[in-house]
């Protein structure tokens, strides 16, 4: 179901975006837009969108090994994955297919199949709302985390970012240690390892698993998956146990086990369940989907059903992944 903002502009620079702001001095909600796609709006938003469509790419510095691309924010992540790996250059291939945009990528720190942004991030510039100037990060003062960083904590709101740049590897090392990426590369018959067939086999399986927001509507994984200590572990290892059935988990270290937010949801019946035109999308649990009409409101309602669910069938309290106005 659509909602809808008071008012709405989109800036292709930082000078665009100080232009609009001081415009817009007294519209007091102002939010920055990306690509919208980790974004459930509830209602409509009562203030400003600004959509950040800053673009370009450019090779900052290149020797013989490595590459350092700057990208603007407003550029789509997946165009960026292509670039890159026509030019041969390794690093962002197992993030193929990941949507949204650039401006995105270090706010969350996106992830999947073995690898995370900050893996491959070199810095950023960001427009510092309060004090009005252009900030440089690099990546320890990101503070990335497990889909974290400092700009979803304690700078909240405050930074827009305006461009990143990666370093790419001219030689890389590729990372199939994901199980379905070694299974999908054999599948496709695969004998001399690339970045373009890390990048294939990442988009056949997603393609196989993850419904296309263009046409089903979805955030992709709607919940982090949940980081348990070692005694929350053995404790539900014993519940499980009783059920006979084998939980899988990602080992973090000797107190920090990953539980997959997607087994949490399956193993409460959710797969595959829809009410009205929300559901649960029924190859992936951690994806929600909006099968046509559904409200905002719907589909935050039924993450709710399923987080309470999650909590009394197992004690764990899985956290939303999507950003909720
Ligand atoms: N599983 C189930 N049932 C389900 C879904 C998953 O039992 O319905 C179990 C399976 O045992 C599977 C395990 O969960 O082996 C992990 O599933 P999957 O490989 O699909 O990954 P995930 O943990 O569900 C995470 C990311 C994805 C990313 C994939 C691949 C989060 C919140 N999600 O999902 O990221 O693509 O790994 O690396 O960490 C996203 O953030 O939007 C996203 C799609």
């Amino acid at each position: 179901m659509d909602v809808y903002a008071k008012s709405f502009a989109n800036f292709h620079s930082s000078e665009e975006l100080q232009i609009l702001l001081k415009q817009e001095v007294n519209t007091n909600d102002k939010m920055i837009l990306g690509g919208g796609s980790n974004i459930l709006f509830t209602k409509d938003f009562n203030g400003l969108v600004l959509k950040n469509e800053i673009p370009g790419i450019a090779i900052v510095h290149e020797d013989n090994d490595e590459v350092l691309i700057k990208a603007g924010a407003g550029i789509n992540w997946h165009s960026f994955v292509i670039d890159c790996v026509k030019n041969n250059y390794g690093g962002v291939e197992n993030l193929s297919l990941i949507p949204g945009n650039v401006g995105a990528t270090p706010m969350q720190n996106i992830g999947a199949y073995g690898v995370e942004i900050k893996d491959v991030f070199h810095e950023l510039e960001a427009f510092d709302l309060i004090e009005n100037f252009v900030r440089k990060f690099n990546a320890s003062e990101c503070e990335f985390g497990y889909r974290e960083s400092v700009f979803k904590r304690i700078f909240k709101g405050r930074f827009v970012i305006l461009n990143v740049t990666y370093r790419l590897q001219k030689n890389p090392v590729f990372n199939i240690s994901y199980g379905a990426i070694e299974d999908e590369l054999k599948k496709m018959g695969v004998e001399e390892m690339s970045v373009k067939a890390v990048s294939d086999a990442v988009i056949s399986i997603r393609t196989s698993k993850l419904p296309d927001p263009k046409i089903l509507g979805n955030a992709g994984s709607f919940f982090k998956n949940p980081v348990i200590d070692f005694t929350a572990f053995g404790q539900l290892n014993e519940l499980i146990s009783v059920k006979g059935i084998t939980m899988p988990y990602y080992k973090i270290d000797d107190n920090h086990y990953k539980i997959p937010a997607g087994w949490l949801i399956e193993q409460c019946g959710w797969k595959g369940y829809r009410k009205g035109d929300a559901g649960c999308y029924q190859k992936q649990a951690l994806v929600l989907v909006n099968y046509a009409n559904a409200t905002g409101k719907e589909i935050y309602n039924l993450s709710k059903e399923i987080k309470i669910s999650v909590q009394e069938k197992f004690g764990i309290d899985i956290e939303r992944e999507v950003n909720i106005m």
